[in-house]
């Protein structure tokens, strides 16, 4: 569910019509429903009821500020992989001890930054990584509570470039040398080991593998804690997929995936810890955009948008579906028809999609793509010297932008000419 809906043949963004706000803005720009993402964060917060928990965006979907501030508001915890989230989510008021620090490869510098500024415990995912953590939190005389990233060599059955949980991905350490790890976790200093991380891939649709791979955690937990480690913590990582194509997907809701949680490590008495970011962000972002040209190609037609693979970069980048769907549906029953939806960059690759039915449309007419609020904006650039997109937040009647555009000037501006050339 989300606040994208059509009133009398016109898209709105909760209250607000998407074509007054590219009227002010300008096309492309990215556009969230504040009570979508809200919506979205609690049903998490509700599936993990049944015992203590805590809910981390993991921010990498959507980071900006305004989303930041409003989820953390609502009592979101962060899961940042960068010293810049990390940066991010201190600024929009998220306090460390709501911050976990994933990611594969933490410098001394990100490691330093966090300790200064407190952080809720850092997820390792190498024995070199564990010992710079180690070294960094010892030289100054702090002890900072540790997971260890576990890879369970479980096939998350996603997009090859989004799997993480099988034993030739490069995350985490294998579970069957967990043991010897979390010993030397143990006698490490200024280490506390306090729980298990895992997280195996994004974009799932299906339980089984997240089951199998919690199963595993839970025996872990039982042989690290004979072993006399206090596990008292899981990180459950995220990855709860979406429906892109609203005709058929229907991936589990995040109440199936709480209860598919407490039936598989419920009865260990963890404090759990989860990091969803696309099920939060997705489905409250579109990307809008306006046709420039409608061009009549061999065999086919094209629809040429002002977006382009540098706004979204998901299809060319994942063969992604994104739904593209008019502002303005037409007033009378039209037949649909089969479109190659393109953007401006000098690429083939700059593709939406193939052949995808369409109503009629102009040059000029405004199309949303929805299900682009995770992983959109976050993964634009400027290719092509195309200002980065404007993103632009709803709640009600009300809009802003939270993001403006970059104008020529600002972009030419940030290059430097030595003088000697
Ligand atoms: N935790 C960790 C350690 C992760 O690596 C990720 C995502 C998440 C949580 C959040 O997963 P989610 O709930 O969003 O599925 N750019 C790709 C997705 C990359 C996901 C990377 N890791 C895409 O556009 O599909």
């Amino acid at each position: 569910m989300d606040h994208f809906l059509y009133r009398d043949g016109q898209l709105f963004a909760e209250d607000v019509p998407v074509a007054e706000i590219a009227a002010q803005v300008g096309t492309p720009f990215y556009l969230y429903s504040l009570n979508t993402l809200l919506r979205h964060f609690t049903l998490f917060d509700e599936a993990l009821s049944w015992g203590p928990h805590l809910v981390c965006y993991a921010m990498k979907a959507a980071s900006n500020q305004a989303i930041l501030t409003a989820l953390g508001k609502a009592g979101a915890g962060m899961d940042v992989v960068s010293g810049g989230e990390y940066a991010r989510a201190k600024a929009a008021g998220v306090p460390g001890e709501r911050i976990v620090f994933s990611g594969v490869g933490k410098t001394k510098e990100e490691i330093r930054l966090a300790l200064e500024g407190g952080i809720r415990q850092f997820n390792v995912e190498s024995e070199p990584e564990m010992r710079a953590i180690s070294e960094v939190a010892q030289s100054m005389g702090v002890e900072v509570p540790v997971a260890i990233r576990v890879n369970p060599d479980v096939d998350a059955k996603t997009h090859a470039k989004i799997a993480t949980g099988k034993s030739e991905n490069k995350f985490g350490i294998p579970i069957a040398r967990a043991k010897e790890v979390y010993a030397e976790a143990a006698a490490l200093p200024g280490l506390k080991v306090v729980g298990i991380d895992v997280h195996i891939g994004s974009q799932l649709t299906q339980l089984e593998p997240f089951e199998q791979a919690y199963r595993k955690v839970a025996e872990l937990t039982e042989v690290l804690r004979a072993e006399g480690h206090e596990i008292t913590r899981l990180d459950l990582g995220g990855g709860l997929g979406i429906p892109y194509a609203r005709s058929n997907e229907a991936p589990p809701l995040p109440s199936d995936y709480g209860q598919l949680i407490q039936r598989t490590v419920g009865h260990l008495g963890c404090e759990i810890e989860i990091e969803p970011g696309r099920l939060i962000a997705g489905n409250s972002g579109l990307l809008v955009s306006k046709v420039i040209y409608l061009k009549n190609g061999e065999g086919r037609d094209f629809l040429i948008l002002d977006a382009a693979m540098n706004d979204l970069i998901r299809p060319a980048m994942y063969d992604a579906h994104h739904e593209i769907i008019p502002v303005m549906e037409s007033e009378v029953a039209t037949e649909l028809a089969p479109y190659d939806i393109v953007g401006p960059v000098c690429e083939s690759g700059d593709t939406f999609a193939k052949g995808r039915l369409m109503p009629p449309l102009k040059a000029g007419d405004l199309v949303a793509f929805r299900s682009a609020g995770a992983y959109g904006a976050v993964m634009s650039s400027e290719y092509n010297t195309r200002p980065l997109v404007p993103e632009v937040l709803a709640k009600e009647v009300q809009f802003a932008v939270i993001r403006a555009r970059p104008t020529y000037e600002d972009i030419i501006n940030r290059d430097t000419v030595p003088e000697w050339l």
